[in-house]
């Protein structure tokens, strides 16, 4: 691979020993996949930093990257973590975990990170066209590319946590725009607002079944998806069932070509066949515990929606749990919303919080990717769009 003077002096270990640990690891995993070269990245977002996923192990390896005296090279926010820094003490968890979690984001922000604490930090600092980032998360991942069209790959948590150190990735794949063509063309052509094509989650978590991995030039989606919520709900749905970093979406995507590519596999799906995707993730519940909002996070426009239903329709029957950034509401008004059933987290969500603790077992959720973690966790869910979501919360 090819190597500037200066990253051969960062692997001589002038700049520090964990810059140059990062750095080795960033040259390694870009020889497996064949890059020629490195590239500089201009901001970071680091995902798995939930203590419930990352345990002990995660937790050392952070410690020790700070005690080393690692810092990151670039702006680096983070992702959720495994519960409310402030409201833990609502979250019904133990001891141990908390001061774990807090150590987790104590050494992060010592080396230099912001704790947005979000997995929607494209609507708080969003790349631009053809900005190369070192994002994991895939939500984020897939809205940074195919929405803003900026450039990263699926970068895991690790990998973007020494990306961030090192200031580099790997020039490959999704990084190079040769790589960003489309390689299958997949056609919706549902009946409008049929019962599942109202569920733009469960249509990109379809799509993500179907084509596994590559890069889908997706047509006719545009007629389901009518705002900014159904769109990172329809990409949290994408990215969840394969590997997908990219979707050219007619309409949504800057570098969604013109006229379908020749040449390319051609995918046809219709309600049909979204009704099985919809029975692999949802199953029927009469007395669900909680109706869970904000996978991916809630913006200020949703939870607007949920506050004006409170006050159109007074207490919730049902306890409401809403996850959103910290940054897109005024704390002092939390607590009151809980005289309503409408509990609210901000720093972390509900697959990477510990949903059991606060004595909920079924859920009624609004997002497809959120279904089958929640599933895959013992949960049991049913999925519906937002809007009848929270209806209801009242019936
Ligand atoms: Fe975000 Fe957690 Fe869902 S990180 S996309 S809310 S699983």
């Amino acid at each position: 691979m090819y190597l500037t003077a200066e990253e051969e002096k960062i692997l001589k270990g002038d700049k520090g020993l964990v810059k140059q640990k990062a750095l080795e690891v960033v040259v390694k995993v870009g020889e497996a996949l064949g890059a020629e070269k490195l590239v500089k990245v201009t901001n970071a977002h680091v995902s798995g930093i939930s203590y419930k996923n990352i345990g002990d192990a995660g937790l050392e390896l952070i410690e020790e990257l700070l005690l080393k005296g690692g810092t990151f090279s670039v702006p680096t926010s983070l992702n959720p973590a495994g519960m409310d820094l402030k409201l833990w003490n609502l979250m019904n968890l133990s001891e141990a975990y908390v001061e774990k979690q807090f150590k987790i984001i104590n050494c992060l922000r010592s080396m230099g990170a912001k704790p947005l604490l979000t997995c929607i930090p494209y609507l708080i600092n969003p790349p631009n066209l053809g900005e190369q980032v070192a994002w994991g998360e895939s939500n984020a991942i897939l809205y940074a590319n195919s929405i803003l069209g900026a450039r990263t790959n699926r970068e895991g948590g690790p990998l973007a946590l020494f990306e961030a150190i090192a200031g580099r990735a790997p020039y490959v794949d999704l990084r190079v725009d040769e790589c960003r063509r489309p390689t299958v063309h997949v056609v919706c052509r549902f009946c409008k607002r049929s019962r599942f094509s109202r569920l733009s989650g469960l249509i990109g978590f379809h799509i993500g079944s179907i084509v596994g991995s590559g890069i889908p030039y997706i047509s006719g989606v545009h007629k389901c998806i009518d705002n900014d919520y159904n769109l990172r709900l329809f990409l949290a749905g994408l990215g969840t069932a394969g590997g997908i970093g990219l979707g050219l979406i007619e309409r949504f995507s800057p570098e969604a070509p013109k006229e379908v590519p020749k040449g390319i596999e051609k995918l046809e799906i219709s309600d049909e066949e979204l009704k099985d995707s919809y029975e692999r993730l949802s199953t029927d519940i009469e007395r669900p515990d909680a109706i869970t909002l904000g996978c991916p996070h809630l913006s200020k426009l949703e939870f607007r929606k949920v506050i004006e239903t409170i006050r159109s329709r007074g207490k919730a029957r049902r306890r409401i749990i809403a996850f959103l950034p910290r940054t897109m509401i005024d704390s002092s008004l939390v607590t009151n919303l809980r005289r309503y059933n409408l509990e609210v987290y901000n720093d972390t969500c509900m697959v990477v919080c510990d949903l059991k603790a606060m004595g909920i077992e079924s859920v009624i959720v609004d997002s497809a990717k959120a279904a089958y973690y929640l599933s895959s966790q013992g949960y049991e869910v049913q999925l519906m769009s937002f809007n009848d979501a929270l209806r209801c919360a009242f019936e």
